[in-house]
């Protein structure tokens, strides 16, 4: 059966697919791989920052050879709208005591840099034995803070994406691939 999410002129808002289905499953793969020769001594935590990492997490995780274990943290920074606001909360925490541990926070998208130097600020308060960073995709634009990397999936141009996870108002998280928001469509909502 073909699925109605595949095709893109069945959205309304959304512009042009950036990054379609099997060009992430390579990418996420390759990743999953690298990483697991990382941690090839050691299991890590992988921290999914919901929601938008949700997708990707799910894939990294199961794209990863080693034994490993999963947490999730909610932050919120944007509210509904599709500018951050640089403030940043904890919905959602941490099950367990991060103290010790080799942990990997897996985020979706890096925008203004603003949620992860914030959550590496929190966690690394917790004494981790380490820190490291994967983002799925990266926006090239002037940096509002400046975050150390690890893995990056893709860099992106300066515009608003969804799916594969990442929404606008709550919606297009179940697309298969990344597509451009049309910014006629972020502005009239
Ligand atoms: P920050 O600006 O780097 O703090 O990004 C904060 C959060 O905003 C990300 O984790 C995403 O959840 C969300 N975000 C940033 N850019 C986009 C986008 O283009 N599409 C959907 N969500 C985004
Ligand atoms: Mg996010």
């Amino acid at each position: 059966m073909t699925s109605v999410l595949r095709d893109i002129r069945l959205h309304r808002g959304l512009e042009r697919i950036l990054i379609d289905e099997e060009t992430l499953r390579r990418r996420v793969d390759a990743l999953g791989e690298e990483i697991s020769t990382f941690y090839a001594d050691g299991e890590p935590l992988l921290i999914g920052v919901l929601t938008g990492g949700f997708v990707f997490m799910s894939d990294l995780a199961r794209s990863m050879s080693i034994p490993l274990s999963v947490d999730f943290m909610a932050v919120s920074s944007y509210g509904d709208a599709a500018n951050t606001s640089g403030v940043v909360r904890i919905m959602k925490d941490l099950d367990r005591t991060v103290e010790g541990r080799r942990i990997l926070i897996v985020e979706d998208i890096i925008d203004s840099g603003l949620t992860l130097n914030y959550l590496i600020d929190v966690l690394q308060r917790r004494k981790p034995a380490d820190i490291r960073l994967v983002a799925l995709l990266k926006k090239d634009r002037p940096r509002t803070v400046d975050v150390a990397v690890d893995w990056v999936g893709f860099e992106i141009p300066d515009e608003f994406v969804v799916g594969y996870g990442l929404d606008y108002a709550g919606k297009f998280r179940n697309l298969p691939f990344i597509a451009i928001c049309s910014p006629d469509f972020i502005r009239d909502e």
